[in-house]
């Protein structure tokens, strides 16, 4: 899965790393980049080697600075309505992988970046990193879904303030308001994030993928039928070898063997 020009992907034990690669912008997501995140996201969500995703971004200095201004400086409104809404649905089939998502935040997480952050399931953050959405700045509103993702992670009232200001903030303070779930010294960044994937790709697979599709779906339902939505995944549980094995392990007092079935 090499052929991309504005990414990089490696599979190593299970643990797929997508790297946008274009240090030389700040790795900002132009057409070319989406359009390869979208391509390689779909041939990750059928790929069986790859059980867990980490996305990071080229270079010492940035995560993604957004998306790319230099082209979106000429687009008409027809041109701009199109590319948001063609970002938005990577980002959901991002969101809406089977395979858990980390994202490792390794610098700067500006407008798209932030939003491609918070497109993953978790993030963890290096102490150099810093988040906002500055669209403001540049006399537009978030396109790649901000407006929508911000204030249901860390509420209306502080979504709101980064997105009126479009200031930055530190790592430090993305994890006191809960947008980030950890920050780590930039040189550990990613054996943490490995680290993650590992404990992760422990469990049982099928309950892990099961536990996401009910949180991700149940937030867009009414209580009552996210209730309804995890019965039915807890009782299929009951129908996989997964199942039989951790719970014949925790009597046999012996480690689970997990199959992913
Ligand atoms: N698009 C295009 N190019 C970008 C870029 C972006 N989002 N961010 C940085 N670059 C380029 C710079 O133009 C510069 O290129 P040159 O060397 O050719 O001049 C290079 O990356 C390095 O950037 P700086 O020289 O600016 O680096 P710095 O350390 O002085 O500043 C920064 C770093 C604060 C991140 C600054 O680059 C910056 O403010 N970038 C823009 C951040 C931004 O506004 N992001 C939101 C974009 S809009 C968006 O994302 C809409 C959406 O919701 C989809």
């Amino acid at each position: 899965m090499s052929q991309y020009d504005n990414l990089t992907f490696e599979v190593q034990d299970s643990i797929g790393v997508l790297t946008i690669n274009r240090p030389k912008v700040l790795n900002a997501l132009n057409q070319e980049t989406m359009q390869e995140l979208k391509d390689l996201v779909e041939r990750i969500a059928v790929d069986k080697t790859v059980g867990v995703v980490i996305v990071t971004g080229s270079g010492e200095k940035s995560f993604v600075a957004g998306a790319d201004i230099s082209q979106m400086q000429s687009m008409s409104a027809l041109e701009g309505r199109q590319w948001g809404r063609f970002s938005q649905g990577v980002f959901n089939a991002i969101e809406n992988l089977p395979q858990p998502v980390i994202a490792a935040v390794n610098g700067y997480a500006l407008g798209g970046g932030c939003e491609l952050a918070m497109c993953c399931d978790m993030r963890i953050a290096s102490e150099k990193a810093k988040f906002g959405q500055p669209e403001v700045l540049l006399g537009v509103v978030p396109g790649f879904a901000g407006t929508q993702r911000l204030p249901r992670l860390i509420g209306k009232g502080r979504a709101k303030e980064l997105l009126f200001t479009g200031n930055q903030i530190d790592a430090a303070e993305a994890y006191r308001i809960g947008l980030v779930n950890k920050v780590v010294p930039a040189e550990q960044l990613m054996d943490v994030a490995k680290e993650w994937a590992k404990v992760i790709l422990s469990r049982g697979p099928v309950a892990v993928q099961l536990c996401k599709a009910a949180v991700n779906e149940g937030l867009d339902m009414d209580f009552e039928s996210g209730q309804a939505y995890e019965s039915e995944v807890f009782g299929l549980c009951f129908a996989t070898a997964d199942q039989s094995e951790g719970m014949a392990a925790f009597v046999e007092k012996r480690k689970a063997m997990f199959v992913g079935k």
